[in-house]
């Protein structure tokens, strides 16, 4: 079948999410138009720039250039595409709650009763209940011609091409299980299993999945506080741990906390949703406590070595919120630096791959462009991103230039012994 006769797929909002579900859409042999309200991004766009760093997207794009168009106009989804997905952003408001603007913007915006049929597929995260107030809204509106279904993404960044491609499983919440099959069958090439569901419990699903994580998280990031006050490694208790299959290896890795577009908001926002309908959900409260006072952890630690910080040079290694991504949103290194220029620290960072998206996310913070420079004249290190740039550090060569020889290891990313033997005060987090 040549590319033409396939029906077109619409991609509204075309960030992390929506550029890579589009891309992806386009290597299963599907024309996708790309729309999104940001002319910038658009045009770079079309000129082959790619706004965000994602391993395997710009090879991938390049890859499917002739099936892919970007757009900031809205009708030509309409035109011609009979299945839109929809992958705004919902961010938290200074409630918590998540902010379904952008999504009431595009609804808005949608045509009237037609001859068309549509299926507007909502990959953004949006609170349990929404699916089914916007299918009612569509009803009321007289814009029967348009089905909903819920189809929540569980990728993440910095591996969000593979994870599309090969899910852990596809969940699809329909009202009409012939219009779920419909967006069911965009996947029929893909190994994972097909859950189809009702709306909320597909909108649930997504953030029970989210929530759970975070709650590991948080969970180790305790127990690793535990083991500094009692002399265990809670690297090999982990690791003991996980060779339990019902625990399993995964997301026990202890720190400075998670950050992030998705966790800290989709926790906050799942508190609320329960608090909205009357359940206090006490597991999540303590969740976030935990990892806010983890972030200050690391605070306590330059104290106990550094005594006051203010004047005292601080180098993170680090700014995105995890490798392999430039996203800063909710990092936990943006917290950091606030914290320690709130103390009076000079504070400098480098990141391989952030640094040109931190002038805006940042004030204060000095940054610099290698290893070298970031820890030149400073009191201590802390490693807040595990690149893999960062784990083979030049340790003889920074002892030279650092005031002091400290490191703070945020992500327990580095051999203690090595970066002992070199000469370093090491700290990690719950470790011996
Ligand atoms: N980033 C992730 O790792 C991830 C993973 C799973 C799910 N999600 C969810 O997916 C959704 C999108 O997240 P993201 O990280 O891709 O967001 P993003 O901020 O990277 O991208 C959102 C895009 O939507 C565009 N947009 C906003 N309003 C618009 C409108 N009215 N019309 C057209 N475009 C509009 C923005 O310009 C932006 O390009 C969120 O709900 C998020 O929770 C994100």
């Amino acid at each position: 079948m040549s590319t033409s006769d396939k029906t077109s797929i619409g991609v509204i909002g075309i960030g992390y999410v929506g550029l890579v579900t589009g891309t992806c859409l386009a290597e299963l042999g599907n024309n996708v138009v790309c729309m999104d309200i940001d002319a910038e991004k658009i045009e770079a766009l079309r000129e082959g720039q790619i706004p965000i760093y994602e391993p395997e997207l710009p090879e991938l794009i390049l890859k499917n250039r002739d099936r892919m168009t970007f757009t900031t106009s809205l009708a030509d989804i309409f035109d011609r595409c009979e299945i839109f997905f929809i992958a705004v952003d919902t961010p938290p408001t200074f409630t918590g709650d998540a902010d379904l603007s952008r999504v009431f913007a595009v609804m808005s915006e949608l045509p009237g009763l037609s001859n068309k049929h549509h299926v507007l597929v909502m990959k953004s995260t949006v609170p349990v209940g929404t699916g089914l107030k916007i299918s009612s809204e569509l009803a009321r509106q007289e814009m029967a011609n348009i089905d909903y279904v819920s189809n929540p993404e569980f990728l993440r960044e910095g591996s969000a091409i593979h994870d599309f491609l090969n899910p852990d499983r596809i969940v699809i919440g329909s009202r009409d299980p012939g219009i779920g099959e419909k967006v069911a069958a965009l996947y029929r090439n893909m190994k994972a299993p097909i859950l189809k569901t009702n709306i909320p419990t597909a909108e649930m699903i997504k953030y029970a999945s989210n929530a759970f994580l975070a709650t590991k998280i948080s969970f180790i990031n305790e127990i690793a506080n535990v083991c500094e006050e009692v002399g265990a490694d809670v690297c090999v208790v982990a690791d003991g741990m996980g060779h339990d299959r019902r625990i399993g290896k995964h997301f026990l890795n202890a720190g400075i906390g998670f950050g992030g577009s998705c966790f800290p908001k989709d926790v906050t926002a799942l508190k609320q949703i329960a608090g909205n309908s009357g359940y206090h959900f006490q597991l999540l409260t303590a969740v976030i406590e935990v990892n806010e006072l983890q972030k200050r952890r690391v605070v306590n630690k330059l104290q106990k070595h550094l005594g006051t910080l203010a004047d005292k040079t601080i180098a993170l290694l680090g700014l995105a919120f995890k490798p392999n991504t430039s996203d800063l949103r909710e990092a936990s290194s943006i917290v950091l630096a606030s914290r320690l220029l709130g103390d009076g620290a000079l504070v400098k960072a480098y990141d391989p791959v952030a640094i040109p998206y931190a002038a805006k996310a940042v004030r204060g913070i000095l940054l610099c462009d290698n290893i070298l420079s970031v820890v030149k004249d400073s009191d201590a290190v802390v490693l807040v991103t595990e690149w893999d740039e960062f784990a083979d550090l030049p340790l003889e060569e920074m002892k030279k230039v650092m005031r002091r020889p400290l490191i703070i290891d945020g992500r327990n990313f580095l051999d203690p012994r090595k970066v002992r033997a070199a000469g370093f005060t090491y700290e990690g987090i719950g470790r011996v």
